[in-house]
């Protein structure tokens, strides 16, 4: 059994993929090639926004979201503690400073009624997380956003398709950033990701920031990076975006299958908001002695994963700042039971019925 199947998902759209790798080597499309610009407006259209831009990871789009909104040093950008390093790393590679926020416990992603505490006259932005694949409350963080008129840049590395009330998440805050690393819901072959904004002046500054800082090729209008989207992988994305909605349907399903057999357990199942659209990046659980049940899972050949064993206050990383355990406490307890079960569009039923009856049978 697996946590993912990639392979059976390539399997699934070989010709196609194969057919788009082989047209990109014939053009020698290598560098800022034809695909980009085209899996960027087909992105940007899916996201419900106008403007999008490829860029080499999901660290980076938050990286260059920060930049371009001239988030420096001194500056505060208050983040979730529950979730991928990245969304705080990225704060302080741009010499600003993380503050950390506690999650709500029913849906893992950042409690907006604790947010206005934390907010003081550095604060330039908030950087909600669209966990797991559900989105986060983005009415009241819009609203505390708007009266203190801060940013909000989402991080929906593991949400492409989600929706909050109607809205694909992306199109919501000023900017939002995605992840197409290879085991998200929209995955290249590689490193990739991508920025979504309906701020013209914002994605041209990503635009030029991914590329040296340059609009003509040899002139440099400031200092950038080379954070460019492989054309390779935009090739493969734009195969692959066609398939998205069907893959998160399906997850959709899996999930609610899921659901269904864990009813009349202790076994506590995800919990959504109303009048979302949740696309199950990962399927994550909250148990009771949740490490036993890891090792026995895995001993019964059922792989699971910890999204996160520690929150980010209290890593070592994140030290310098003097959070103490007991700071946090709603991510420092689902810290401690969440479990993500195997979760992919190709999951067999026969796979989920295994995965539960484990589980039910080691409480
Ligand atoms: C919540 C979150 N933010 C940011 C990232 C960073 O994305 P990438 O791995 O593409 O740099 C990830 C990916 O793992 C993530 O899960």
């Amino acid at each position: 059994m697996k946590l993912l199947d990639l392979n059976a998902q390539y399997q699934s759209i070989k010709n196609e993929i194969d057919w788009a790798i082989q047209d990109v080597i014939k053009r020698s499309a290598f560098i800022m090639g034809d695909d980009i610009k085209k899996l960027e407006s087909a992105i940007a259209q899916y996201c419900q926004s106008k403007y999008a831009v490829g860029l080499n990871s999901g660290s980076d789009a938050l990286l260059l979201a920060l930049r371009a909104l001239d988030i420096k040093q001194g500056d505060e950008v208050i983040v979730p503690t529950f979730t991928f390093i990245s969304t705080a790393e990225v704060v302080v590679l741009e010499q600003a400073k993380p503050i950390f926020v506690d999650i709500d416990p029913k849906t893992f992603n950042i409690d907006p009624s604790k947010i206005e505490e934390k907010i003081t006259s550095k604060t330039k932005a908030i950087i909600p997380v669209h966990l797991y694949g559900q989105p986060a409350d983005m009415d009241p963080i819009m609203d505390i956003a708007a009266r203190h008129n801060l940013y909000v840049i989402e991080d929906a590395a593991q949400a492409i398709g989600a929706e909050y009330k109607g809205k694909k998440v992306c199109s919501i805050g000023h900017i939002g950033c995605l992840s197409f690393f290879p085991a998200k819901n929209l995955g290249a072959f590689g490193d990739a990701g991508m920025i979504v904004t309906e701020d013209e002046k914002i994605a041209e500054k990503i635009a030029m920031l991914r590329n040296h800082g340059s609009r003509k090729k040899y002139y440099h209008e400031f200092i950038g990076d080379s954070s460019r989207l492989d054309n390779l992988q935009a090739a493969i994305l734009r195969v692959k975006l066609k398939h998205l909605d069907k893959w998160n349907d399906l997850r959709i399903q899996k999930a609610e299958k899921y659901n269904e057999l864990f009813k009349q357990t202790e076994v506590v199942t995800p919990s959504t908001l109303p009048d979302t659209k949740t696309v199950y990046q990962q399927y994550t659980i909250r148990v009771k002695k949740r490490d036993e049940l890891q090792k026995n899972l895995k001993e019964k050949g059922i792989p699971t994963a910890i999204h996160y064993p520690l929150p980010l206050h209290l890593q070592p990383a994140f030290k310098y700042l003097k959070y103490k355990e007991g700071d946090l406490i709603e991510s420092e307890r689902a810290s401690r039971e969440v479990l993500s079960l195997p979760m992919y569009p190709e999951l067999s039923a026969d796979d989920q019925n295994i995965i539960t009856k484990s589980i039910s049978s080691f409480y």
